[in-house]
């Protein structure tokens, strides 16, 4: 594994006092053991033993001077898998908030992480789009008249799903309405689905109109919503029902019973799968998604990205399908939970009056806050450049401040910090490659042509060095823990060791033979940089 410290070397093997211990003999005299067996004249300038019995591993400047030039940025791998991501995926009645945000975000970083490292990715965006929310928003669209649907495009779905709810509260004969519609749809009724189709149609393309906003890469034809699962319920559930001690009926539902799911009060609480009135559950759904996915999609790997507040679902989910034999046992289920986005005041984030914020309004604020930005370091910009500018950065910002924590914990909403020039944002990031771009530029060099060994004499510049070799073991560690925050960490390690570089070591006006090799050093981290972003879905800038 990589040395925790630089004083330590580049690399540290510390598996010497486990092997030690359970060979139960002196882990340094085991080390000196390795040592004397280790081949690495080639690779290593020095190998210590340190400490209890750590191999301390300094690599060696030809030998990473000929990686750099000789491999590949990234290894594709050998052994593809097919893997199903399931992200973003909102429920349509409302309008797309930040609660959607990073399910989004995070979901596309991972999925296009999986297919740089070769993975064959198949996108899932299963959106609610089915159940009581319809019928109610229905119900109210046939109330305000027929215009109502075509110009509902112009107003704005949460408005009208917030209507439709406060008249459900307050209007029986409408709550009956809304009930009517329900059982409509249900029914398939050919005028009940007209309206749903329409209405869904107009929700999808607010939903596309902030994907390519925000630059996600999910497309129409990813979507495979809810509804999308209604006929293939009915014949799950016969299957199940041929299956022994799967489906038990209880209180005229049909029920999963797993003895490892309690109530505080030591009961089993079993899973739902059919109601007693007929009706199905999320979970329901879900399970006839899972066998879609094994055996028309042939996942060998199956992601969801979703809040934590999911986690027992997904427990309960899983545990489930393999117990009906809805998916096999070599097929991996994963459920990659996320914590909440607060504001300032340590609270979810909404706006001041305590709604949702739509991310339409979200991504305007974010690009109207970088153009101020932009303006105001570089004045002499054109409008158009300065627009695309911003767009890009506020994009990379949004999405980088989500990226760079840790999933797994609540992160604080602050449009300064992600927009800042320094420290670990996107912005940084950016303002880096487009000085490596500048560089070229400036020297009117073909930046395809600098493959030249860099010589490696100063240590700015092995460290360099050292770190780029880093990046198909981290894009790797994305792809088995879904967690780009390793990612983003590299990155920015990457991009303040190249800076110490830049600041110490001038590049176009040395000669030859240390400049070509500078070049390429420049080369591979704007190569690194530019793939590493892309694959966490934000774009770099030529110049800034
Ligand atoms: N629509 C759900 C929600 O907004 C998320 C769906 C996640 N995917 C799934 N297969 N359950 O909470």
């Amino acid at each position: 594994m990589p040395a925790g410290r630089p004083e330590f070397g580049d690399y540290q093997a510390n598996g010497i006092m486990g092997a030690a211990k359970r060979m139960r003999t002196n882990p340094r005299e085991l080390a000196a053991k390795v040592l004397d067996d280790l081949e690495l004249d080639d690779i290593a300038d020095s190998i210590e033993i340190a400490g209890p019995g750590f191999l301390n591993i300094r690599l060696k400047p030809s030998f990473l001077s000929e990686q750099l030039t000789d491999s590949p940025l990234l290894e594709i791998e050998e052994s593809a898998k097919r893997v199903v991501v399931d992200y973003s995926s909102p429920n349509l009645a409302k309008e797309m908030h930040v609660g959607h945000l990073r399910s989004t975000v995070i979901g596309d970083a991972v999925a296009r992480t999986l297919e740089l490292a070769g993975h064959v990715v198949i996108r899932q965006n299963h959106i609610g789009d089915w159940g009581t929310a319809f019928g109610r928003l229905l119900a109210f669209l046939d109330d305000i008249g027929d215009k109502a649907l075509q110009d509902a495009e112009l107003r704005n779905i949460e408005a009208l799903y917030v209507e439709a709810s406060q008249k459900f509260e307050s209007d029986s004969a409408f709550a009956d309405r809304s009930r009517a519609m329900v059982l409509a749809l249900q029914a398939h009724e050919p005028n009940a689905i007209a309206k749903w189709e329409h209405f869904m149609a107009l929700a999808q393309e607010h939903m596309s109109d902030v994907y390519s906003r925000l630059d996600i890469s999910l497309q129409p034809q990813d979507t495979r919503g809810e509804s999308a699962y209604n006929a293939a319920i009915g014949p799950m559930i016969e299957d199940l029902q041929k299956k022994d001690n799967v489906l038990v009926e209880s209180d005229g539902a049909l029920c999963i019973f797993m003895p490892q799911f309690k109530n505080k009060d030591g009961e089993i609480q079993p899973m739902i799968v059919r109601k007693s009135d007929g009706g199905y559950l999320y979970h329901t759904t879900d399970l006839a998604a899972l066998r879609y996915r094994q055996q028309t999609l042939f996942a060998d790997r199956v992601l969801y990205f979703t809040d934590a507040r999911q986690i027992l679902h997904f427990e309960m989910l899983f545990a489930a399908s393999r117990l009906a034999g809805i998916v096999s046992s070599d097929v991996m289920l994963e459920h990659h939970p996320f914590g909440k986005i607060l504001g300032d005041d340590g609270k979810p984030f909404k706006s001041r009056s305590g709604e949702n914020i739509l991310l339409r309004d979200l991504i305007d604020e974010a690009i109207e806050r970088a153009n101020a930005l932009i303006h105001q370091k570089n004045p002499y910009l054109d409008e158009e450049q300065r627009h695309t500018i911003a767009q890009t950065i506020a994009i990379g910002a949004v999405k980088y401040a989500d990226l760079s924590k840790n999933r797994l914990h609540d992160y604080t909403f602050n449009w300064d910090e992600m927009l800042a020039f320094d420290g670990n944002t996107a912005p940084y990031l950016q303002y880096a490659y487009a000085r490596i771009a500048g560089i070229f530029e400036k020297g009117n060099i073909d930046i395809t042509q600098c493959t030249a060994s860099p010589r490696l004499d100063l240590e700015v510049e092995r460290q360099l060095a050292v770190y780029l070799l880093r990046f198909q073991e981290v894009v790797e560690q994305v792809v088995t823990d879904a967690k780009p925050h390793y990612l983003c960490s590299f990155l920015y390690e990457l991009t303040v060791r190249f800076m110490r570089f830049y600041e110490q070591c001038p590049i176009l006006s040395e000669e030859p033979s240390i400049k070509d090799g500078r070049l390429t050093l420049c080369r591979r981290t704007a190569e690194t940089l530019n793939t590493g972003l892309g694959a966490l879905g934000i774009k770099v800038l030529e110049r800034m």
